[in-house]
């Protein structure tokens, strides 16, 4: 074959890889639709606010979180098209399934409530605020870059805490939660993913428009004047 019919085959194949947003986000769903929650790893990202999701889309692809597939599926995409991604994904509302198998379902109850009191009191002495005060009363996240805490595997948080504390998942500085998980024992931290894991989940929540105060600690992902995300 010509080295030119080559080339324009290579192009041709390019151009026929997934590029509009409907083939994007269906090779997403492999891993991030509603019935792969049992498999008790893969993060729920329907309803997150949008700043939150493109935030992270951005971190997989500027080496900021690690995850082998996941900078695989960003590494080429520009910011535009992770901006539409998010709105995307930000929009959606499928139900969720019931709570995953996972570590969590072993809590004794002294877990469970070691748990609750960090998400809702926080940690005075180890200088924890309650989780609550920045991710929201009902724990469904914040417009427009805080997360809700519900739907969430225990394995997945468990591993995001321990990603902080290693420092392979990094936000813009000052990096909130880095400075939380490094607070927290490991102890704390399968107590409040176990409680957590454990919460029913209610669909038709959404993120809160505002925080209920200013933020405990800043962070440098959700300024707190409530601006766009940077
Ligand atoms: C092969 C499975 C797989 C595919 C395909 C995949 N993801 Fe992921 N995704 C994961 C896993 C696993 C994580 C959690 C990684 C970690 O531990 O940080 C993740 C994390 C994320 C996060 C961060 C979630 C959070 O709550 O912080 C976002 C956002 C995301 N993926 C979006 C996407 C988008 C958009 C696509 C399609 C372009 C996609 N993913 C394709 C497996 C996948
Ligand atoms: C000072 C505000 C603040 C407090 C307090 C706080 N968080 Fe966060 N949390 C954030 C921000 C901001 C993010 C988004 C970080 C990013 O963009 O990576 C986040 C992200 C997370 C995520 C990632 C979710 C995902 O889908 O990957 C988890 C898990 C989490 N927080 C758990 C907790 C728990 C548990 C507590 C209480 C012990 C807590 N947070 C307290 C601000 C806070």
């Amino acid at each position: 074959m010509p080295i030119f019919a080559a080339f324009s085959l290579a192009a041709a194949l390019s151009t026929t890889a997934p590029d509009t947003l409907e083939q994007r986000v269906a090779a997403c769903l492999a891993c991030h639709s509603v019935k792969e929650r049992g498999d008790a790893y893969f993060p729920r990202i329907a309803g997150k606010p949008a700043g939150y999701l493109y935030n992270q889309l951005r971190n997989f692809r500027d080496g900021r979180r690690h995850y082998p597939m996941m900078t695989y599926m960003v590494t080429p995409l520009p910011d535009a098209y992770l901006r539409e991604i998010a709105d995307y994904f930000a929009a959606q509302h499928p139900p969720y399934p019931p709570a995953a198998a996972g570590s969590g379902t072993n809590a004794s109850a002294a877990q469970l409530a070691r748990g609750e009191a960090l998400v809702r009191q926080g940690d005075a002495a180890k200088k924890v605020p309650a989780c609550v005060a920045c991710h929201g009363a009902a724990l469904a996240g914040v417009e427009p870059a805080i997360p809700g805490l519900l739907g969430l595997p225990s394995d997945y948080i468990n591993a995001q805490f321990g990603n902080w504390k290693n420092q392979t998942r990094r936000a813009a500085a000052p990096d909130c939660m880095a400075d939380i998980a490094a607070r927290l024992s490991e102890a704390d931290v399968a107590s409040v993913s176990a409680w957590l894991s454990q919460q029913p989940p209610d669909a038709a929540a959404r993120p809160a428009a505002n925080l209920p105060a200013p933020l405990p600690m800043s962070c440098g992902s959700m300024p707190p004047s409530q601006g766009s995300a940077k």
